[in-house]
């Protein structure tokens, strides 16, 4: 976890990068061997990050984003404005459904999904972009 006291900025954006690289360097992939991290800002103003925890079983494998999630959430952070997914891909990954919809639960769908590679690329979208038509609390 880091500290930090910017609004979301560009600045901002890169202490996400910069928490993703590091995070990716924990990615526990040895079936796929795809490192994937993720680095969210929670309107507190701190950052958490998390990578890939795969599992001999494959199913019981959990991503980035909700390792990272699930590090905040259980730290007590329930508000968040910015997501950055960071991979080694040649183009960048959108998250999968399952972490579509656990985003979905904590963060505002106007808010920021950066989806990032090692290489430079970089592919900005939203929660409302990624999850038309979605399903969450609000229809309860
Ligand atoms: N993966 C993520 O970490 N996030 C996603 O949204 C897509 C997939 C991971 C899971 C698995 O360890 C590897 O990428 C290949 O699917």
């Amino acid at each position: 976890m880091i500290e930090t006291k910017f609004k979301f900025t560009l600045e901002l954006e890169e202490e996400l990068f910069t928490a993703a690289e590091l995070a990716l360097k924990n990615s526990y992939s040895p079936y796929s061997k795809k490192k994937v991290a993720a680095a969210i800002l929670c309107k507190s103003g701190k950052i958490y990050y998390g990578c890939n925890i795969e599992n001999a079983s494959y199913g019981a494998t959990n991503c980035a984003e909700r390792t990272a999630l699930f590090k905040a959430v259980s730290e007590g952070e329930r508000n968040f404005s910015a997501i950055l997914i960071l991979t080694q891909s040649r183009e960048p990954w959108p998250p999968c459904g399952i972490c579509r919809q656990v985003l979905l639960e904590f963060f505002d769908l106007q808010s920021p999904v950066i989806l990032a590679t090692t290489q430079g690329k970089r592919k900005k979208t939203t929660l409302k972009k990624l999850c038309p038509d979605s399903f969450s609390k609000k229809n309860l």
